[in-house]
């Protein structure tokens, strides 16, 4: 059985659907909904870090369980944004070579996903309103990272690498929008606001500072330098990795 932590996240979320499809066995965030006994019949874990303790880990170990996957971040190795959010990634890559368990570490790219932010605004008005449109970075299609985490899940031979996933192609904020507009028949912009406009508004919001600590930082370094490329997805699924435009197509009713 696999044990898919973060299950209703992004990448969780499609692993499960992936597994189910293999007819693989699945469990699902012990923390919350299953009772510690379960790990017993556990063969390989899904680690993501907000979801996920090292604990976990270890309780799965002595429970017999073979493999670790774990959803870890580029920046790890190519280092961009507040070093504190980079820190809690590596604890993580740590936490599972630590573990006993056989391990597989993902670096992963920003996810798609993460555009949904723009939904609302796009929706709304057509103008995305935001700092640094033209940070580059290759974002990954969180499918595709979950495509490659089943693999891992499954095949020992992943045991001990560490692969940088992201798409396979550059791409700016502004460039985003556009292939957002594409897939939806619309012309939409990108209004470039300050930094600091951004934090207040967020702030206001109601979010977090650690939302956009996390998001300015990396951006502010993105524009800079572009992030990382790999043609990692592609050389371990035999097919091309998705593009952006892939995957706005396949979300285009969400900014409609
Ligand atoms: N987004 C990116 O660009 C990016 C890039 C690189 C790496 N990553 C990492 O990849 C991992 C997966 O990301 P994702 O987008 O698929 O999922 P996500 O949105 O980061 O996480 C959501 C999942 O984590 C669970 N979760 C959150 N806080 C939790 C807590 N305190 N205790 C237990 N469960 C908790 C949620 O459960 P509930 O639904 O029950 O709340 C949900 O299943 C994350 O660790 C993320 O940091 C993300």
């Amino acid at each position: 059985m696999m044990l898919i932590t973060g299950a209703t996240g992004n990448v969780g979320r499609e692993a499960m659907r992936l597994l189910g499809d293999r007819g693989a066995g699945v469990s699902r965030d012990p923390a919350r909904n299953t009772p510690l006994e379960a790990l017993a019949h556990v063969e390989a874990v899904l680690y993501s870090p907000r979801a996920a303790t090292p604990e976990l880990l270890a309780r799965a170990a002595e429970r017999g369980a073979k493999r670790v996957v774990v959803l870890s971040a580029a920046t790890v190795a190519h280092p961009a944004g507040d070093p504190r959010f980079i820190a809690e990634f590596r604890a993580a890559e740590q936490a599972a070579q630590r573990s006993g368990l056989e391990w597989t570490i993902l670096r992963c790219t920003d996810f798609a996903a993460n555009a949904l932010a723009w939904a609302p605004q796009i929706r709304g008005t057509g103008v995305v309103r935001g700092a640094y449109p033209q940070a580059v970075t290759s974002t990954v299609d969180e499918r595709d990272v979950a495509a490659v985490a089943v693999r891992a899940l499954l095949e020992p031979v992943h045991a001990g690498r560490t692969y940088l996933l992201t798409g396979p192609q550059p791409l700016t904020q502004a460039g985003k929008v556009q292939a957002i507009g594409r897939a939806t028949g619309r012309e939409l912009t990108f209004a470039e606001l300050a930094p600091e406009q951004v934090r207040q508004g967020m702030l206001a919001a109601g979010l977090p500072a650690e939302i956009p600590d996390r998001l300015l930082g990396s951006l502010a370094d993105y524009a800079l330098a572009p992030g990382p490329s790999s043609t990692t997805v592609a050389d371990l699924l035999d097919r091309p990795a998705r593009t952006f435009a892939d995957w706005a197509a396949d979300h285009a009713e969400a900014f409609r």
